[in-house]
C-alpha cells in the first residue's frame, strides 16, 4: 500500500501520519505539505527517520506537480486533509481559501482519477483497490439554533463563513467525482479538535499561550457560542477505521458528544493553568477579556456521531477533561515548540486580529 496524506506537517494531519507509520509499517507513508504557516515538520520529528515515511514538499494547488507526483508513484490510496483551516483568516483572505480548498481538492482528484484510470485495467475496474478519503468538517452544516438538533450526515449543507463554503465545495467535489467517474471516495466531517501540535491561532491552544504570558483572553462576543471537541488522537483514530472500514461513496459523521460554550472552557484552561503554574486560584480568569465578535459567528455546532459508531465501531477514547488536561500537560513541556511558532509572523497575524478589537 502506497498511501498519500495531504497537510500531514498540521495538527491533525500530523497525528494521522503518525498513527499510520507506527500501525502500520508494511504500508509506505507519503505525507504531501507546502508548509505553510500551519505546517511544521517539527510536528513529525519521533518518526521523520521511520523507514516507511517519505515527505515530499509541494502544493496542491499547482495541478502540474500533482500530476508528475503521481505518475513517478503509484499511489493506492489518498487522505486528504491539506487546506486552510482557520475561519477568521477565511474572513480576512477567502481567496486563499479557494485555492487551496476548492482548487487544490479537484487538482487532486484529478491527478489521483487520471493516474488510476492511466494505469488501470480500463473503466471503473481501473479504481479497484483504491481510495480517495476526503477528510472534512462539521461547519459546512452551518450553525445551530434549536438545542435538540444535532448535525446527521443528511443535514443539508449550509455553511456560513467563506472557511466552510470553500470546505462544502470541496466536499460537493470529491462526492460529484464519485458519482460521475466512479471514483472510489469516502468522506468524514468532523468536530472541533484539540489537543497537542495545535497551532495557537485557534481558541483552545490560543488561550493557554495567553494564559501562560499573562495577556488578555480574547472572547469573541459573549462567549456563549458551542462547539463540540473531540480529543485529536481520536480524530486520528476514526480516520484510520473511515480509510479501513468505511463504505465507498459514504459520509461518517465524526464528534465527541462534547459540547462547550467557549467561555466555559476558557475558565476551565483558567483554573487547570493556575493549578499547574502554582498560582492562586483565580490568577487567569482576571485575564479575561470580551471583544467584538466574529462577523457571522455560527452560534452552536453538535454531530451526531451514531453512524461511525453503530456501523464502524469507533468511539472517542478520551473525556474531555482527561484530554484537556494532557494537552495542558504538553503544551507546558514543549516551550521550544510553541516558542518557535509564535515568534515572527505569528506576532503580525495576532497584532492584525486583536490589537483594536
Ligand atoms: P492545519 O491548518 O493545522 O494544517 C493544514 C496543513 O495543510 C498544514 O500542514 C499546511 O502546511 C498544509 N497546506 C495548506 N495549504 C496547502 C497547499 N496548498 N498544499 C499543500 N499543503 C497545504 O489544519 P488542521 O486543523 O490539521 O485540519 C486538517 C484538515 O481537517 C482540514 O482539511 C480541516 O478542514 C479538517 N478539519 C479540521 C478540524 C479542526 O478542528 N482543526 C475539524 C474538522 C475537520
Ligand atoms: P476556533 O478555534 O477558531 O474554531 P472554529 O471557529 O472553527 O469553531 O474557535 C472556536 C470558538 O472560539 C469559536 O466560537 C470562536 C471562539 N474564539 C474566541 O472566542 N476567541 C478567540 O481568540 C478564538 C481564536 C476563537
Amino acid at each position: 500500500m502506497k498511501l498519500l496524506i495531504t497537510g500531514g506537517a498540521g495538527f491533525i494531519g500530523s497525528h494521522v501520519v503518525r498513527l499510520f507509520v507506527t500501525k502500520y509499517p508494511e504500508y509506505q507513508i507519503y505525507n504531501l505539505d507546502k508548509l505553510t504557516y500551519a505546517g511544521n515538520l517539527a510536528n513529525l520529528s519521533d518518526i521523520e527517520n521511520a523507514p516507511n515515511y517519505t515527505f515530499i514538499k509541494g502544493d496542491i494547488t499547482d495541478a502540474k506537480f500533482l500530476e508528475d507526483m503521481f505518475a513517478e508513484i503509484p499511489f493506492d490510496g489518498v487522505i486528504h486533509l491539506a487546506a486552510e483551516s482557520h475561519v477568521d483568516r477565511s474572513i480576512t483572505d477567502p481567496m486563499s481559501f479557494v485555492m487551496t480548498n476548492v482548487v487544490g481538492t479537484v487538482n487532486l482528484l484529478n491527478a489521483a482519477k487520471n493516474s488510476w484510470q492511466a494505469n488501470g485495467a480500463g473503466g471503473t475496474s481501473a479504481f479497484d483497490g483504491k481510495r480517495f478519503y476526503h477528510v472534512s468538517t462539521d461547519e459546512v452544516y452551518g450553525s445551530l439554533h434549536n438545542p435538540d438538533e444535532f448535525f446527521l450526515e443528511t443535514t443539508p449543507y449550509d455553511p456560513q463563513s467563506p472557511y466552510s463554503a470553500s470546505k462544502a465545495a470541496s466536499d460537493h467535489f470529491v462526492r460529484a467525482y464519485g458519482n460521475t467517474y466512479k471514483m472510489p471516495v469516502v468522506l468524514s466531517n468532523c468536530s472541533n479538535n484539540y489537543g497537542p501540535n495545535h497551532f495557537p491561532e485557534k481558541l483552545i491552544p490560543l488561550m493557554i499561550h495567553n494564559i501562560q504570558t499573562n495577556k488578555p483572553l480574547p472572547v469573541y462576543g459573549k462567549g456563549e457560542n458551542v462547539r463540540d471537541w473531540l480529543f485529536v488522537v481520536d480524530h486520528a483514530r476514526a480516520i484510520d477505521t473511515v480509510f479501513h472500514k468505511g463504505v465507498l461513496g459514504e459520509t461518517y459523521n465524526i464528534g465527541g458528544f462534547n459540547e462547550w460554550k467557549n467561555i466555559d472552557i476558557v475558565h476551565l484552561l483558567c483554573a487547570t493553568m493556575d493549578r499547574k503554574l502554582g498560582r492562586p486560584e483565580g490568577t487567569s480568569a482576571k485575564l479575561i477579556t470580551y471583544v467584538t465578535d466574529r462577523a457571522g459567528h455560527d452560534l452552536r455546532y453538535a454531530i451526531d456521531a451514531n453512524k461511525i459508531m453503530n456501523e464502524l465501531g469507533w468511539q472517542p477514547s478520551l473525556q474531555f477533561e482527561e484530554g484537556l488536561e494532557k494537552t495542558v500537560d504538553w503544551f507546558l513541556a514543549n516551550q521550544e515548540w510553541l516558542d518557535n511558532v509564535t515568534s515572527g509572523a505569528y506576532q503580525t497575524y495576532y497584532q492584525g486580529m486583536y490589537a483594536n478589537r
